[in-house]
């Protein structure tokens, strides 16, 4: 027996249902197939289980895509505004922590139960637990084959995500039937993800691991202040994960690890008022006392403030503006948040998402070579595209 629709969404995640439950509204017969056993799985693990639902400041710089510009209509058009009367409508309380970033007062549960409710309003069948067997194009439409049966539907949207944490559902389909159908993919990788250490600067490092301090950190032209962490295996945090997502294997990292400061006019200052003062005391008085204390003796010197001649003085204000960091490479899809690159958005029409050589076929989410920064950027760009194809589809 072959099931029909007119909208078939394959994966259950923040896009999958956002377009899902607009479609729906529409009058559309829309079916969700999610090969997990339950749905929004990344939801509910997100923002340490509060969900960072959207950024109020969410703007096109804040994503990585070979074509910064495509993603400007879909978030013109659903703003984060539009997210939060959502979340306002269905009584669920909510704060700002920093930045612009929105998360649950209470549990990322919520934000899954109002895209479910809203998904059962409209009329969406989701079904979980199902496995897409093969993809495709019949007559006006498209013929899926799911271990459940055959389902043929006029549109077909394809939101099953990235490749990162498998456990979470990361899974390659949407690459793999962006090539059946004739899509060029980006190659992709592990994005908004802590970076490994080896060699001389794991060994400098050793024992850190837990020690967090605020550093603006710059690759790839992109600089990022906010906290960094010393993990067992190398760097993590909110600054470095940013900057991971423009940080290419065998380019250099720099970080400051006085942000905001001038650090030589710093330093000078320093000599002259506390001569007898060492480096570490200093340093310590602005960063974490183990940190400063490694640092001096690995890297800048440990000794009193008067024994730095300047050439001494601006080498160490050189290397705290731009301590050179060498990663090895990042803990991958494992650990990563997001992937970055995916289908190439040449092919999509930016207003509704859809193929622009396979009428019905539509690409949103993360699967697309559009990748948001750490704040609530993802979802935002779940909600935008899924919304515009839910339009659409
Ligand atoms: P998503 O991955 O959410 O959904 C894809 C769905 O497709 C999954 O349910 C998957 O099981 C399903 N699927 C895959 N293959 C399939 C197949 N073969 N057949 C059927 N179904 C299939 N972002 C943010 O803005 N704020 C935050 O707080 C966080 N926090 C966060 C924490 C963690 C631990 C991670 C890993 C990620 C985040 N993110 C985030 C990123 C955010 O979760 C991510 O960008 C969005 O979930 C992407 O939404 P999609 O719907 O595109 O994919």
């Amino acid at each position: 027996m072959t099931i029909a629709c007119d909208v078939l969404v394959i994966g259950a995640g923040a896009a999958g249902l956002m377009c899902a439950l607009t479609a729906g509204r529409r009058g559309r017969q829309v079916r969700v197939v999610e090969r997990a056993n339950k749905p929004g799985k990344k939801i509910l693990m997100s923002g340490g289980g509060r969900c960072n639902f959207t950024n109020t400041g969410t703007g096109p710089a804040n994503f990585v895509s070979a074509n910064p510009h495509f993603c400007k209509s879909a978030l013109a058009r659903y703003a984060p505004a539009d997210f939060i009367d959502m979340v306002d409508r269905h009584g669920i309380a909510w704060h700002e922590k920093e930045l612009g970033q929105l998360f649950c007062d209470d549990s990322s549960k919520q934000i899954v139960r109002m895209l479910l409710d809203e998904c059962a309003d409209a009329g969406v069948v989701v079904d979980v637990g199902c496995e897409i067997h093969g993809v495709v194009r019949e007559d006006e439409g498209f013929r899926i084959d799911t271990a459940r049966g055959r389902i043929a539907a006029q549109s077909l949207v394809v939101a099953s995500g990235g490749l990162s944490i498998p456990s979470l559902g990361g899974s390659g389909l949407g690459y793999a039937l962006a090539r059946q159908f004739g899509h060029a993919v980006l190659p992709t990788r592990a994005g908004l993800v802590p970076l490994v250490l080896t060699g001389s600067h794991a060994e400098r490092l050793e024992g850190l691991s837990g020690v967090a301090l605020e550093v603006e950190a710059e690759s790839g032209g992109q600089s990022f202040r906010n906290a960094m962490l010393v993990t067992h295996r190398g760097l993590s945090g909110p600054a470095i994960l940013q900057v991971s997502s423009y940080w290419d294997a065998g380019e250099p990292i720099a970080i400051n690890l006085l942000p905001g400061v001038d650090a030589l006019a710093f330093l000078r200052e320093q000599r002259a008022a506390r001569p007898a003062s060492e480096l570490r005391t200093v340093l310590a008085e602005r960063m974490p006392r183990r940190f400063a204390q490694r640092l001096c003796e690995r890297w800048l010197g440990d000794r009193p403030l008067r024994q730095f001649d300047e050439p001494a003085l601006a080498r160490a204000a050189a290397a705290l503006s731009a301590w050179p960091v060498a990663a090895s490479g990042t803990e991958g899809y494992r650990t990563a948040e997001v992937t970055l690159g995916g289908v190439d958005t040449d092919g999509l029409s930016s207003t509704t998402l859809m193929s622009r050589s396979v009428l019905g076929l539509y690409f949103i989410g993360e699967v697309v070579d559009v990748t948001g920064w750490l704040g609530g950027y993802n979802f935002q760009w779940a909600w935008a595209s899924g919304h515009a194809a839910g339009n659409a589809a």
